[in-house]
């Protein structure tokens, strides 16, 4: 990998929730429960899991939106201290987001162009003739004509919306990118002109992307590295390819059995996994290993202590003690490498 950009180190995020009327028995929901990840230059990787497992929460303790409980992030090098003012600025020049809802990203009432060169006023870069220039240009960069400029966001469909959205984050000429389910309010018709356009961008301005999504088949011709979360923590890391060709891991495996295979023929042969019992509660997780509640292959041991994240080889990583050891090396590593 290129050298990182991002570092991110045993990170939690831990929510209190109220206990009872006199605030005793306070619990907590993990969110994040103690996460590495890495990001290099112009490198994208999917944060993938499904709904409630902390990615969003993930996405915004690296914006500097969501104060860590403990662990460490570094931007190309430097701490990213929460809450101190010179950090918030410097952030975010550097690292941009992309929300799901491009309805709720713009102001109803302001015009494009204006909403496009935000960032810019905020920050004092150039004057208002050089920032109209650079809203023309940022337009024209994602697809839309310069003259849509003086337009109210209604004028524009959802995908539209969404390439405007594009547009402001693009503005300060941020590194990092923080897509959160970028494509997910899309009409299935569009969402691979929007993942192509960030692609092309990508490309271009060698853009570094933290792509988080719920949904696995998103992100195979997009990432380059993917990243599976699991109630708050990471059960699987690696290249892509590598992960959807052998997934490690019980949880990316079912996670990719849903995923539609291109040969019809493989795709008929395929058994569909299908995760019974619901997503635990992060207030109280269960005790071992944190999919044991759902796992096909648990064994006694996964009930005792949580799998550490290790090697398996190729760049990978897993975190289960039946597949990838982690502790007293168990049956049924089989062919796997
Ligand atoms: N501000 C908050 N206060 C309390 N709990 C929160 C807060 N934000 C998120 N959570 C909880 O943290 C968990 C992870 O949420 P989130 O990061 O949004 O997951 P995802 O993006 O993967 O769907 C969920 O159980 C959610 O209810
Ligand atoms: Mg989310």
């Amino acid at each position: 990998m290129n050298a990182p950009l991002l570092t991110v180190r045993d990170l939690k995020v831990h929510f209190p929730v109220r206990g009872d009327f006199l605030g005793r028995n306070v619990q907590y929901v993990k969110a994040v429960d103690g996460i590495d990840l890495d990001i290099g230059m112009g490198e994208s990787v999917a944060l993938v899991g499904e709904s409630g497992c902390g990615k969003s929460t993930l996405g915004a303790a690296i914006l500097g939106m969501q104060k860590p409980t403990s662990g460490t992030i570094a931007f190309e090098g430097r701490a990213v201290f929460h809450g101190e003012r010179e950090t918030r600025i410097r952030l975010s020049r550097d690292i941009q987001t992309v929300f799901q809802d491009p309805v709720a990203a713009l102001n109803p009432k302001m015009t494009v162009g204006d909403s496009i060169a935000e960032p810019l006023a905020i920050h004092g870069v150039g004057d208002a003739k050089s920032r109209a220039e650079r809203v023309a240009e940022l337009l024209a960069l994602v697809g839309l004509h310069p003259q849509h400029a003086g337009r109210q966001p209604n004028a524009f469909s959802g995908g539209q919306r969404q390439r405007i959205v594009i547009a402001r984050a693009l503005a300060l000429k941020p590194k990092l990118l923080i897509l959160d389910e970028p494509v997910s309010a899309l009409d299935v018709s569009i969402r691979s002109q929007i993942l192509n356009l960030l692609l092309e961008l990508q490309r271009q301005f060698g853009l570094s992307y933290l792509f988080i999504s719920h949904d696995l088949s998103v992100v195979r011709h997009f990432a380059d590295r993917v990243a599976v979360m699991y109630l708050g923590r990471l059960v699987e890391t690696g290249p892509t390819d590598a992960i959807f060709a052998s997934p490690v891991h019980p949880y990316t495996e079912a996670l990719m059995s849903a995923v539609p295979l291109p040969d019809p023929i493989a795709q008929r042969k395929r058994q569909r996994i299908v995760l019974t019992g619901d997503l635990p509660s992060p207030a109280n997780p269960p005790r071992g290993c944190a999919f044991s509640t759902r796992c096909p292959l648990v064994q006694d041991l996964c009930r005792q202590a949580p799998p550490p994240l290790v090697a398996t080889g190729e760049g990978r990583m897993a975190a289960c003690f039946v597949r990838a050891g982690g502790r007293d090396q168990t049956t049924d590593t089989g062919s796997r490498p």
